[in-house]
């Protein structure tokens, strides 16, 4: 079995505190790509303490939260409101209705995912679960943010050699607000090549790409993909 991330009760505990890359990079650009999401049916995969379920519930949608992590569904149970429900389950496997949701948010969860293969079993996966039309948004660590050594987060090398090796071992470093590094082990890299083609090769189409710096460092250090079903 592929080596992935340890999600302890303390690290579920950490991540809660915001965090520059997710909270100041991706999520105003992600919020603003869900648009007006009034009465849509929704699923947050990989939705780690709900973050994103509370926040696509507060704008008036009907959301499945669904994580492998039992510490971090706790956290999410614990703020749970009206309109979430929560399921724990592996989204490589889980079953979920067909063809039953408007929009799919996979936040940050592309770095979790151990090979080449299983990202083309998620994307596959997600398809299954969307309606005709219905939107794929992801969040991730941008692939060019390897070594590049940002304020707010960075991949740094482990067994991963460079840009082109995709579904290599990376580390991660990203600074809380507050200050705190959390490191995470294992990230793993996917190049934007690899990503795009696999939407477009298990039938999404590609409908906005952004690049988001943190400041003004000069590159991003964030990315947002937008795709449709077709
Ligand atoms: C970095 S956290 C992001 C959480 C959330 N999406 C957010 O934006 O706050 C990644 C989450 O993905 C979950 N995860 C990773 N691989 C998964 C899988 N195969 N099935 C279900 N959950 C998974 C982890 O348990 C963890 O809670």
């Amino acid at each position: 079995m592929a080596e992935t991330q340890k999600w302890t009760k303390k690290l579920a505990k950490e991540f809660e505190v915001p965090l520059f890359l997710k909270d100041a990079v991706l999520t105003p650009v992600i919020i603003e790509e869900l648009g007006n999401i009034k009465g849509k049916r929704a699923v947050d995969l990989g939705c780690g303490s709900g973050y994103f379920s509370r926040k696509m519930v507060a704008r008036g949608a009907r959301v499945v939260g669904v994580d492998r992590n039992k510490h971090q569904l706790d956290l999410a149970l614990r703020k749970s409101t009206r309109n979430i429900r929560y399921l724990k389950g592996d989204i490589i496997r889980t079953h979920l209705p067909a063809a039953s949701f408007d929009l799919a948010l996979l936040n940050l969860v592309n770095v979790e995912i151990p090979s080449t293969s299983t990202v083309i079993k998620v994307f596959k996966n997600t398809r299954g679960w969307l309606k005709r039309n219905g939107t794929l948004v992801i969040g991730d660590v941008h692939p060019h943010n390897l070594g590049k050594g940002s304020a707010a987060d960075s991949f740094l090398p482990s067994s991963g050699k460079d840009y082109f090796d995709n579904g290599s071992k990376w580390h991660s470093e990203s600074y809380r607000i507050d200050g705190k590094k959390l490191k995470f082990y294992p990230n793993y890299h996917y190049t934007i090549e690899f990503l795009v083609n696999t939407l477009i090769e298990t039938g999404f189409r590609l409908e906005r790409m952004h690049e988001i710096p943190y400041k003004n460092e000069g590159f991003p250090i964030g990315l947002v993909l937008v795709a449709r079903k077709e």
